[in-house]
């Protein structure tokens, strides 16, 4: 199905090209449940999903999760003072409601680039004193990364292209989408 008819206007809709299908997405995140059930059997395990992209991969992610008691609980990162010239500071806007301590631990994020705010946010979690912690991103672009951080699982890396669908947005267009697009003149 081409969604691109949900974008509002014609000037957005032109820029941005199909690129991974829902059907591709869904055999993905199938695969990644498989790994996390089998890694977490019988265990318990906090998700912890950072709003607002991670929401449709975290969704279907801890639906196909079997035989791990899940929790699930969302953090909010946001970067204060972005400019061209600067990346700003990343601060929790929301923070997390549940106690960690000596839990599983599973950060889930929709992807990652510079890394900067995975970075942050699993400083952020050590510092609760989990069991274990780890990290699950469903795409993963690997080329400008900026801090020593890396998933401990990965659904699919992809081009360094600036995508949008399935959680990913830009200026809040496509999050709703089913299918991944890139942007064709990204500026
Ligand atoms: P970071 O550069 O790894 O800190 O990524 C921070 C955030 O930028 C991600 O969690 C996404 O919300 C957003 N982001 C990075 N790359 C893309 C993209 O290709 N499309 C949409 N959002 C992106
Ligand atoms: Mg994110």
């Amino acid at each position: 199905m081409n969604e691109i008819n949900k974008f509002p206007n014609s000037f957005v809709s032109d820029q941005f090209v199909p690129y991974i299908t829902a059907k591709e997405v869904e055999t993905i995140v199938d695969s990644l449940a498989h790994t996390i059930s089998q890694k977490y059997q019988g265990e318990e395990l906090v998700l912890v999903g950072a709003l607002k992209g991670s929401t449709p991969f975290l969704s279907d992610l801890m639906k196909k999760i079997k035989n791990v008691k899940v929790y699930v609980d969302f953090v909010k990162l946001s970067a204060v003072g972005r400019s061209k010239e600067n990346n700003g500071t990343i601060i929790l806007s929301k923070d997390l409601k549940t106690n960690i301590l000596d839990k599983n631990v599973l950060i889930v994020e929709e992807i990652i680039d510079t890394g900067r705010a995975l970075y942050f946010l699993k400083n952020r979690l050590t510092q609760a004193s989990p069991r274990n912690i780890e990290v699950i991103t469903l795409f993963d672009k690997p080329y400008k990364r900026a801090v020593p951080i890396k998933a401990d699982y990965i659904g699919k890396q992809i081009e360094d292209q600036f995508i949008v669908g399935y959680g990913l947005d830009l200026d809040e267009y496509g999050r709703n989408f089913s299918e991944i697009y890139y942007l064709k003149y990204p500026n």
